[in-house]
């Protein structure tokens, strides 16, 4: 990072800068020499990891829960050798949110083969976009991402973000267990009254979750790795992630502290505060409304591209009949996958894609390799700052409208991030031809 760009790790500069001595998730130093390579290795295998509240959790991990934050600077090459010791349904990385060349993308059965005990593979790529993201497995996903195989991937932009503390706040639930970043409990980071914060919230479970800001006023200045335009500050409102969502929140320490709980568990929160304040006390409106992100933000001069091509995904849950044996599938235009008919666009075309959901049930769709630019919910355009997004929940009787620029070609794969979901049927491919 540049001069603003401090974490716990780095060598203290200014010696009352309250920054030195936060330490919220594995921060790592950035180099101080962007565009340089970034090695990085991971090794996939079962841990029992004892969490501080004394219970114990058979994980799947990549070394720690969560596992080591990637924290690197915007231009640098990024190269991560994945290894695996002992995953025996193998494993891949696959980096959420990040708009990867096709190759690296970590897709078993379509970018490469899994990754099985004794193997490796090297991932390599331009971390040329700034923003919080997210790694995971994407073989065997909804199981080993539950078991713990997920870790954050942080590009810092070019000189820095201009807060003083800047943590990583990832929600993950293992069963009972809520970690927090690398807690199962409750903490409070020391930082002074009028200490700047940026918490970068990270939902990596497969349901949305509600984080909830408590003690001073804040904003939300990114969504999915992308900034918004023109945030403003917003006190009360909750703030409801899809699965695999991303916020960056900035806020102003109090004299009070400040406190960031979420509703996955009501006992797991992360205090800031100076000494002496006991943030974690602070009350959370269970009732607060969730923040509108289709109005948020001012929309400033949106060239919108025109779309030149429309595809449509309608959502639902069907019974079906398995060798006999009756079951549900998560469907998208009433076939599951491999049987979706791919979403087919040539390079430079610009999708228009409209999501319904007829079933019961929310479907966080992710779509690899791209953001979306969210256009309308419901009938109802968006006028608050453009949208980009990676993950979008549609909920029972949602329609979403999107577009999609096709500038990355490849196969990429575009399902339900409600993983148990994605299995059951609902997972398409986006081709170029
Ligand atoms: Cu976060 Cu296809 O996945
Ligand atoms: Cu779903």
């Amino acid at each position: 990072g540049g001069p603003h760009g401090r974490n716990a790790n780095e060598a203290p500069t200014a010696p009352a800068d309250p920054a030195q001595s936060v330490s919220v998730a594995d921060l790592r130093t950035a180099s101080n020499a962007p565009g340089t390579l970034r090695h990085f290795e991971l090794t996939a295998g079962h841990q029992t990891v004892t969490a501080t509240s004394g219970k114990k959790v058979e994980a799947w991990s990549f070394g720690s829960l969560p596992g080591p934050e990637l924290r690197v600077d915007q231009g640098d090459l990024v190269e991560v050798v994945l290894r695996n010791r002992d995953i025996d349904e193998g494993v891949t990385l696959h980096w959420h949110g990040y708009d990867v060349p096709n190759g690296e993308d970590g897709v078993a059965g379509a970018t490469q083969d899994a990754v099985l005990p004794g193997e490796t593979f090297t991932y390599r790529f331009t971390a040329d976009e700034p923003g919080t993201y997210w790694y995971h497995t994407h073989q065997a996903s909804a199981e080993g991402i539950r078991h713990g195989l997920y870790g954050t991937l942080v590009v810092l932009p070019t000189g820095g973000v201009p807060e003083q503390v800047d943590a990583t706040i990832a929600l993950h639930s293992f069963g009972s267990a809520v970690w927090l970043g690398d807690s199962d409990l409750p903490r409070t980071e020391p930082a002074a009254e009028g200490t700047t914060v940026r918490a970068r919230l990270i939902n990596t479970d497969q349901v949305p979750r509600r984080f909830r800001v408590s003690g001073a006023d804040y904003r939300v200045v990114a969504v999915d790795g992308r900034d918004l335009s023109g945030p403003t500050d917003v006190s009360a409102e909750s703030l409801r992630l899809p699965a695999g969502g991303r916020m960056d929140v900035v806020f102003t320490v109090t004299a009070d502290g400040v406190r960031i709980g979420t509703d996955a568990s009501a006992r797991v929160a992360v205090g800031f505060g100076p000494d002496g304040s006991d943030p974690l006390k602070l009350a959370s409106d269970a009732s607060a409304p969730d923040l509108d992100l289709l109005s948020y933000g001012s929309r400033g001069a949106l060239d919108a591209p025109a779309p030149t091509r429309d595809a449509s995904l309608v959502l639902d849950r069907l019974p079906r009949f398995l060798r006999g044996v009756p079951s549900n599938a998560y469907t998208v235009n009433g076939a599951v996958f491999p049987h979706i008919q791919n979403i087919e666009v040539t390079e430079g075309d610009v999708l228009r894609l409209t999501v319904v959901n007829r079933g019961w049930d929310t479907h966080p769709m992710h779509l690899h390799g791209h953001h979306a630019l969210v256009i309308s919910r419901n009938g109802v355009q968006a006028t608050g700052a453009p949208l980009w997004v990676d993950t979008f929940d549609v909920q029972p009787g949602e329609v979403w409208q999107v577009l999609v620029e096709a500038d990355n070609p490849g196969i990429w794969m575009d399902h339900c991030h409600n993983l148990e979901h994605a299995e059951q049927g609902m997972m398409m491919a986006l081709t170029y031809r």
